[in-house]
């Protein structure tokens, strides 16, 4: 896991953050994973203003994040032992546990389900938020900082671009943004995201009935979750919980990408520039082959941790289509290849379509 660079939130932008979320104001934070959009996870109008700003349907769960030591009991009921071992193991880390929701927490965070998402970031900017909200006791509620569907942020300047704010004039509006930004006026600096893709998701609310269930691979894998529990996470049936981030299209930058091995691109390539259309690519063993080019490291935390960035400043070049060069399909890879699949969800064919235009 690479470091949080210098530029960070100083103390008097942290409380003053943690007073914007007591008050049911929205803030814009990050964690180590990608940067949140945060609400008082007890106040439903606030969390309500979560769901306006992002243009997210109601029904999809928000996740509730909490200090270092704070009290599970009171967000959640029936912990089994093995989640009190992998809270133990990963927290603070990019690990969310979906439990039994306590009755007290309100409906609008769960989208009405009898559970919860909750993890604990590490980035020490999240951590600091965290801890002086409510004396530390507070939960916040948050998804990641992006439009519905769009690309998670892995830096402040992402979570601007996204919500059509300016760097040094919070607040300001830009055209279409203008409702959702001014819901969303503080945004803490933390650096790029040190993971780079959202947390590993498990479900150990039907622990009894259906063993641990992976809603969503990250940097946390399966087998180092198996290796503390005894039990390998599955994967989800048509009956798990509806996690948006396991929506078919997701992650979607506005340029269609699609995803090519190494051979099948360079062919591709040629006949797509051959008949006049921009490409961009995003590659990690292939050498450079054309202007609008990103090299991610052929190992998937470096891959992971870049990915994002990539995918936005590839979606900024102008062009027509971004190739994807296959990344290996092992496990490590997981996390990856399931943003990967659904970036490049619905683009079946279209490389043909663009050649016979
Ligand atoms: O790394 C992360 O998890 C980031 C940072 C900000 O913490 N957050 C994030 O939140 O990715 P979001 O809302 O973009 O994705 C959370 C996923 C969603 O797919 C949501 O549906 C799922 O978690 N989720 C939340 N609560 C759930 C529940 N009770 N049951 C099933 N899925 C749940
Ligand atoms: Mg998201």
């Amino acid at each position: 896991m690479k470091q949080p660079s210098a530029t960070v939130a100083d103390q008097a932008a942290i409380a003053d953050a943690a007073a914007v979320l007591e008050e049911g104001g929205l803030v814009a934070f990050p964690t180590e994973t990608v940067y949140g959009l945060g609400a008082d996870a007890e106040n439903p109008a606030a969390v309500a203003r979560i769901y306006e700003a992002k243009g997210r349907p109601h029904d999809h769960p928000v996740i509730v994040h909490v200090a270092p030591g704070a009290d599970l009991d009171y967000w959640v009921t029936d912990v089994p032992e093995e989640a009190r071992k992998l809270v133990q193991a990963f927290w603070p880390g990019p690990l969310t546990l979906i439990l039994k929701r306590h009755p007290q927490i309100p409906d609008a965070v769960s989208a009405g389900q009898d559970s919860v998402g909750i993890r604990c970031p590490s980035h020490p900017v999240a951590i600091a938020l965290l801890s002086a909200f409510k004396g530390g006791k507070g939960g916040v509620a948050a998804p990641s900082a992006n439009k519905f569907g769009n690309v998670s942020p892995t830096t402040a300047q992402h979570v601007r671009d996204e919500f059509g704010l300016d760097a040094h004039d919070d607040g300001a509006l830009n055209g279409d943004d203008a409702c959702s930004a001014s819901m969303l006026s503080v945004v803490l600096e933390g650096g790029p995201s040190q993971v780079g893709i959202e947390s590993t998701i498990v479900d150990m609310s039907r622990l009894a009935t259906h063993g641990p269930v992976l809603l969503r691979p990250g940097h946390i894998t399966a087998q180092q979750i198996a290796d503390v529990i005894g039990m390998l996470p599955a994967a989800p049936d048509q009956a798990a919980p509806r996690a948006s981030g396991t929506l078919e299209s997701h992650y979607a930058p506005r340029t269609p990408v699609t995803m090519l091995a190494a051979d099948a691109l360079r062919t591709a390539l040629g006949n797509l520039q051959a008949k006049g259309i921009k490409v961009a690519v995003i590659s990690h063993a292939l050498p450079a082959l054309v202007s609008a080019q990103r090299k991610l490291p052929a190992e998937p935390v470096g891959y992971a941790y870049g990915l994002y960035a990539a995918l936005r400043d590839m979606d900024q070049t102008g062009s027509d289509l971004i190739l994807v060069e296959t990344p290996p399909q092992d496990g490590d890879w997981m996390g990856v290849n399931d943003r990967l699949r659904r970036s490049v969800f619905g683009s079946a064919g279209i490389i043909d379509a663009m050649l016979q235009k």
